[in-house]
Formats: C-alpha cells, structure tokens, sequence
C-alpha cells in the first residue's frame, strides 16, 4: 500500500516536472496569435501593424530586442507580454480595444510561460533579435510603449513604476496600484535619471 502510494505520487511528480514537454513558439504560441492577432499582425493584413508578424518566426525573432518586444526569460520586462496584460483603455493594449479578443487567462499564462522558458523558437532558446537595418529609428513603430521600469533613488531604493511625463523638476510615476505621483527628479540615481531623459525624448518624437 505504501510502497504504492510512493510509485503514484513518484510519477506525479515525474509527470509535472521535468517530463512535461517545453512551450515551443510555433506549436504552443503561434496558434494562439493565429486566432487573435493574425488579422493585424501576419501576411493576411495589407501592411502588418507596427511591421510586426507573428505568422513568420524570423520576423518576430527579429524583434525581440526592438522595442523590448521579447527579453527570453523575462516577460515583466518584455513588451508583448505588457500588451496583452495592461488595461484595456491603455493605448498599446492588445489586441486594441474593441479590435477583437483578448488572450483568455489560460493563454495568456502560456505566452508567459513560453517566456519564461527562454522564448524558445525551432526549439532553440530565443536568442535576442537584431534591428533590422532597413527600418529607421523616426519609424511610428519604434515608438515606446510606457510600462513598468525599474527606478531607484540616490538612497539605493528601487521601485517599479511607469514613467508618464515630466513636469517642473518632477516626474510623474504610475505605481503597481494605479496611485500616480510626482518624484522630485534630483532624488533619482543617476542611472534612472538617463533612463528618465531617454524615455522623455521618446516621447518628443512620438509627439
Ligand atoms: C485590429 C488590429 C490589431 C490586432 C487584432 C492586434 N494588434 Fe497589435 N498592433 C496594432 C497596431 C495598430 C499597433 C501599433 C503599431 C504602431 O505603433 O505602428 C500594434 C502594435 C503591437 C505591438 C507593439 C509593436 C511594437 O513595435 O512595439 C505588439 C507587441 C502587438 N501589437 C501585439 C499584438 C498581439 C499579441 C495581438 C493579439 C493578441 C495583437 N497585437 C492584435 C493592431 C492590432
């Protein structure tokens, strides 16, 4: 009895862990993008949004590092994944609002986990893509999307928050919570300050 108790829960174990077979893009995610995205995002639109297509794995591949679009093994950090998880009123949300279904949660889970596993394509380990050279960096499509960074002040403290705009001597942060508040610009390390200038002269251009 016992020993049969240990057999079953062994191959539990055996059957959640290590034998479970990998997320792959083209098996696990692309069929997903096919349903919910293919009308805007592949060979069926006359000009695929943003030059963006799921339906072709290089193209994709090659955007990984464009736009933070992919960082394998980090979706908090990877663009895709915010779009599919930030509110729907947000402009970057995707699919956009009122342009067709969201990802239910249980795909939704699986583009995170795909990512997580390293964002593996043809069974590689998702290497980060090269900007294609042909496209400029004034193109619509290179524009940031705003999302949750990383911002730490000169006493060494980190928080997440998503930069919205500059305003006098502050700039206006958007908290996990949704509480926005304005964050005296000098208290930032000099690191978040760069990445402050940065992202303020996205904006410019996108303006
Ligand atoms: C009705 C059309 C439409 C649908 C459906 C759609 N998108 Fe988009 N997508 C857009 C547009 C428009 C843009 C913005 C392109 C630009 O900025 O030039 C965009 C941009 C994006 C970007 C940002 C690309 C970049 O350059 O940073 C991502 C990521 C994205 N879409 C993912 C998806 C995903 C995932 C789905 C399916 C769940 C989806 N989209 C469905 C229209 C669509």
């Amino acid at each position: 009895m016992n020993t049969l108790r240990i057999l079953l829960s062994a191959a539990l174990l055996a059957s959640t862990s290590g034998l479970a077979p990998a997320l792959e893009y083209e098996k696990d995610i692309m069929p997903i993008f096919k349903n919910k995205c293919f009308k805007c995002h592949s060979e069926k639109a006359k000009k695929p949004k943003g030059g963006l297509r799921f339906d072709d794995p290089a193209n994709f591949h090659g955007r990984f590092e464009k736009d933070e679009l992919v960082q394998p093994g980090n979706p908090k950090m990877s663009n895709l994944y915010y779009s599919l998880t930030r509110p729907r009123y947000d402009k970057g949300a995707m699919p956009p609002e009122n342009k067709g279904d969201q990802l239910t949660a249980e795909e939704t889970l699986k583009v995170r986990n795909w990512i997580i596993a390293g964002a593996p394509i043809n069974g590689t380990r998702g290497k980060r893509g090269k900007l294609p050279k042909e496209e400029k960096k004034t193109d619509k499509s290179t524009r940031h999307i705003p999302r949750e960074r990383e911002w730490t002040n000169k006493q060494g403290k980190t928080i997440l928050a998503t930069f919205l705009k500059i305003e006098d001597d502050s700039a206006w942060l958007r908290l996990k919570n949704g509480k926005t508040y304005p964050y005296p610009i000098d208290q930032l390390s000099e690191k978040s300050q760069d990445l402050l200038k940065k992202l303020d002269s996205e904006e410019k251009i996108k303006r």
